[in-house]
């Protein structure tokens, strides 16, 4: 039986957390209600369109032979390079005929179980502004291109489709257990900077390294990051850096690999064996690894972003 998320919960309505788990705490914009939900998607200027239009160009040329042939496969099906933003509500249609999923618009950040809660009721959070010009190839918060180009393609493959609402069903479990960190942490080295046995090759699924031109290339071809098949203990275990290319990607053999390993796993004996806090270094190749390729590490050994270290 699954036990990711607790069985008996009701995602009809947003649950209230235990007010004793430490959640990050965020205020609430005057504008949006519990469901942090905008009342209608940015209406985009024709700079910000031609901005989407520019940085959906850079990408799609570099992600051919790079991503999963599920995201390119469903960035045809959404016809994302039509022009501009795409708008939600017709995102939201088409891709609910594909897999039950829509696309909701959200202000910057929102909490946890807010996230969760979506996600259980198959709502992509999608933040609402672009990137300016002069932040073109890199930000820290995820913005519009990085939320529908780098995650919405993704939501057209059936199996993919429901893990990732499986993983926002299990946020309540990790709630109780105060380890919100190591579920985290799934969603870091899964839905953000997952790779893909294909072709005899890497190929990449997380939006972090789909949305980005240096990452791209870096997880997939680099020499630097160690590459490691996934381990669900392990990852739950692992730190990772939110302001520079990751030191270590973990691979799966397929979706149905991940929603299995996943779904299917005790998360309760899981939870109950993980300390607070994590206990590997985002460098770290452990003896239980399944290695695929050990990385020199020698970008982030030279300094990382903004050292001039070249991403290689
Ligand atoms: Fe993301």
């Amino acid at each position: 039986m699954a036990t990711l998320s607790a069985p008996a919960a009701d995602y009809s309505r947003l649950p209230k957390p235990d007010p004793a788990v430490f959640t990050a705490p965020l205020k609430r914009p005057e504008h949006v209600g519990e469901d942090w939900l905008e009342p209608a998607q940015h209406v985009y200027s024709a700079d910000e369109d031609a901005t989407w239009d520019a940085l959906y160009a850079r990408q799609m040329d570099l992600l051919p032979g790079r991503a999963a042939s599920a995201f390119l496969a469903g960035t045809e099906k959404l016809a994302l390079g039509r022009g501009g933003v795409p708008e939600f509500a017709r995102l939201s249609a088409e891709l609910g005929a594909l897999t039950g999923w829509s696309v909701v618009p959200v202000p910057m950040l929102i909490p946890d179980h807010v996230f969760f809660w979506h996600l259980a009721n198959r709502r992509f959070p999608a933040g609402n502004f672009i990137r300016s010009r002069e932040n073109f190839d890199y930000i820290e918060e995820p913005d519009v291109f990085h939320d529908v180009f780098g995650h919405v393609p993704m939501l057209t493959d059936p199996v993919y489709a429901d893990y990732v609402q499986e993983y926002g069903r299990a946020g309540w479990k990790a709630m109780r257990y105060n380890r919100l960190k190591a579920l985290g942490a799934l969603y870091w080295y899964t839905v953000e900077f997952g790779l893909v046995l294909e072709d005899g090759g890497v190929r990449a699924f997380g939006a972090g390294i789909l949305s980005g031109p240096a990452e791209a290339v870096f997880a997939v071809e680099a020499r630097s990051p160690n590459r490691i098949m996934l381990h669900v203990d392990r990852v739950m275990r692992t730190d990772y850096v939110i302001d520079d290319l990751q030191p270590s990607y973990f691979v799966i053999e397929s979706f149905a690999e991940l929603y299995h390993l996943t779904v299917e796993r005790d998360f309760d004996a899981i939870y109950r064996s993980l300390n607070p806090g994590f206990t590997y270094a985002n460098t770290a190749v452990i003896d239980v690894d399944n290695v695929m390729q050990r990385g020199t590490l020698e970008y982030h050994l030279r300094g990382g972003r903004g050292s001039g270290a070249v991403p290689v």
